[in-house]
């Protein structure tokens, strides 16, 4: 480890905001995903590894200046420093009002949403709506940039239809003072489907001044460093959802145990607790104990018994009886 990632590895112990062009390489992210990265399941990913960068779920920025609940959306904890808050709208000025209240809260930085490919969100011009609109878009970080000490990032994708455009639109994107791009390797009109495509993210690289993360199919940690290689980092999301200990850098399918795996999902569902009432908790959680259980024999029977469950404490016992699948496996050697 060289002395500037010695400095910074402490300075990040200490929360100190730093930029985005110092944080010791590879930069690991959780990707934001709306229904996803709440605090809890931000919290869960701190556990597993404490240098990962943390996104908040994209959250509408004139929502943000009026709406206590939407508000509420963004709550955070110390633990989950480094933390960034991702937004999304068209309107420069609510970006920028909502980018001081939040430098006063204490997030790192502010990340745009230039990618999402929801219809409603692009109709609006906002999302990969922007990505059409590079003035609109660049007229959004400048204000950012300008009205904050918070730095600004982007998170995009290749282009509307293909990634012909990418290298100019970042590059209009950083001259506006953007101090960071997130590229997922699909075009808007890919929506989720096909293979992330890479490699004109390797060649924006080439082109621009300013840090770089790739986002698409990465599976795990290892894989990550494997396809950002030449990049500064990249962001993992839904091999994440059930999965949190993709971000190990050791990590290897089935290499955690059951033991390890059920006390992590009642420690997750203890903390989505903390804000929820048990009814709407037990209904929420549904979408992480699908994937929790995701693989294993007669996962099926399995979900609908977890599902089925009414009231907590017979959800935490199910949940601690899944420790017991360790016994079931077939041991080495
Ligand atoms: C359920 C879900 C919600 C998402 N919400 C957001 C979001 O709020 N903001 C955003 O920029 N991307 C969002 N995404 C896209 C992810 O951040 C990421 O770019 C995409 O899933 C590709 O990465 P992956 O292959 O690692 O999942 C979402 C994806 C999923 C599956």
């Amino acid at each position: 480890m060289n002395r500037s990632t010695a400095d910074s590895k402490s300075r990040h112990a200490a929360g100190e905001r730093i930029p985005w062009c110092e944080r010791p390489r590879p930069i690991v992210a959780l990707a934001p995903m709306d229904g996803i990265t709440d605090s809890a399941f931000r919290r869960i990913v701190r556990r597993i590894d404490r240098d990962v960068v943390l996104f908040s779920e994209f959250t509408n920025a004139d929502g943000f200046l009026c709406s206590g609940k939407i508000r509420r959306r963004l709550d955070f904890t110390a633990e989950e420093q480094p933390y960034f808050v991702q937004l999304f709208g068209h309107r420069p000025e609510s970006f920028s009002e909502s980018a001081k209240v939040l430098e006063q809260l204490g997030v790192m930085g502010i990340d745009v949403n230039m990618g999402c490919p929801a219809k409603k969100i692009v109709a609006s011009q906002h999302g990969s709506g922007l990505m059409r609109n590079v003035d609109l878009a660049c007229r959004i970080v400048e204000r950012v940039a300008a009205g904050c000490g918070l730095e600004i990032s982007v998170k995009t994708r290749l282009g509307w239809r293909n990634a012909d455009n990418l290298i100019p639109f970042a590059k209009s994107l950083e001259s506006a003072g953007a101090s960071l791009i997130t590229v997922h390797g699909r075009a808007y009109e890919q929506g989720f489907s096909g293979k992330a495509d890479w490699e004109p993210i390797y060649r924006l690289k080439r082109n621009l001044g300013i840090p770089v993360l790739g986002n698409g199919d990465v599976a795990d940690w290892a894989d990550g460093l494997r396809k950002s290689a030449g990049l500064d980092g990249f962001m993992i999301g839904r091999a994440a959802i059930g999965n949190p200990w993709v971000f190990r850098n050791n990590f290897r399918q089935n290499s955690v145990s059951w033991r390890e795996r059920s006390a992590l999902i009642a420690a997750h569902y203890r903390l989505m607790r903390e804000t929820k009432a048990e009814r709407a908790c037990l209904l929420e959680f549904r979408k992480h104990l699908a994937e929790y259980v995701r693989g294993i024999a007669d996962a099926k029977a399995v979900r609908q018994e977890l599902f089925a469950t009414r009231d907590e404490q017979t959800l935490l016992a199910r949940i601690e009886a899944l420790s017991g699948i360790d016994e079931q496996l077939p041991r080495a050697g």
